[in-house]
């Protein structure tokens, strides 16, 4: 249930902070603050479906992977509109919209295979009827 509502606030979320993201690249609407919210709603979303994943025997790898990048999504958000400032920034700006998308990816998988696991484990752990 918990990781179910995760994935739709991280959907919301990173949708919304990519609409504000892309007005502000394409039309130059600059709501980068809200953007910056939205933003780092689902970084810490992330953050919370990461920690639910390393502590849940087969997923602990995942969960490692979640925090690390639940951590860099925000430090390169800030920090990306001084790098490579020039004709080459177009790279930059596109990479920070791959790793937003990454980040939504990442853990609408992570929920995916948690409810697997989970469903997997209710089933084996239910009684078996004898006929
Ligand atoms: C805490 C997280 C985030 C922070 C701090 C942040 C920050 C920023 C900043 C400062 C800019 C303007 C950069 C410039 O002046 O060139 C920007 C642009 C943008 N952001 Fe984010 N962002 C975050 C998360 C996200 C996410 C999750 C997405 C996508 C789902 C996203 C997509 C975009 C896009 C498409 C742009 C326009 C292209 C660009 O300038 O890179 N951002 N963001």
């Amino acid at each position: 249930m918990l990781t179910r509502i995760i994935q739709i606030i991280i959907g919301i979320a990173g949708l919304t902070a990519l609409t504000l993201g892309l007005l502000f690249w394409i039309a130059g609407i600059d709501l980068l603050n809200i953007h910056m919210l939205f933003g780092l709603i689902v970084a810490l979303t992330l953050l919370v479906m990461s920690i639910i994943a390393a502590s849940t025997r087969g997923m602990r790898v995942w969960g490692i992977i979640g925090i690390i990048y639940a951590l860099i999504v925000p430090v390169f958000g800030v920090t990306q509109s001084g790098i490579l400032i020039g004709d080459l920034h177009w790279l930059i700006r596109t990479l920070h919209l791959l790793v937003g998308i990454g980040a939504m990816a990442l853990a609408g998988s992570m929920g995916a295979r948690y409810a697997t696991l989970k469903r997997a484990r209710a089933t084996s752990a239910e009684p078996q009827t004898v006929r």
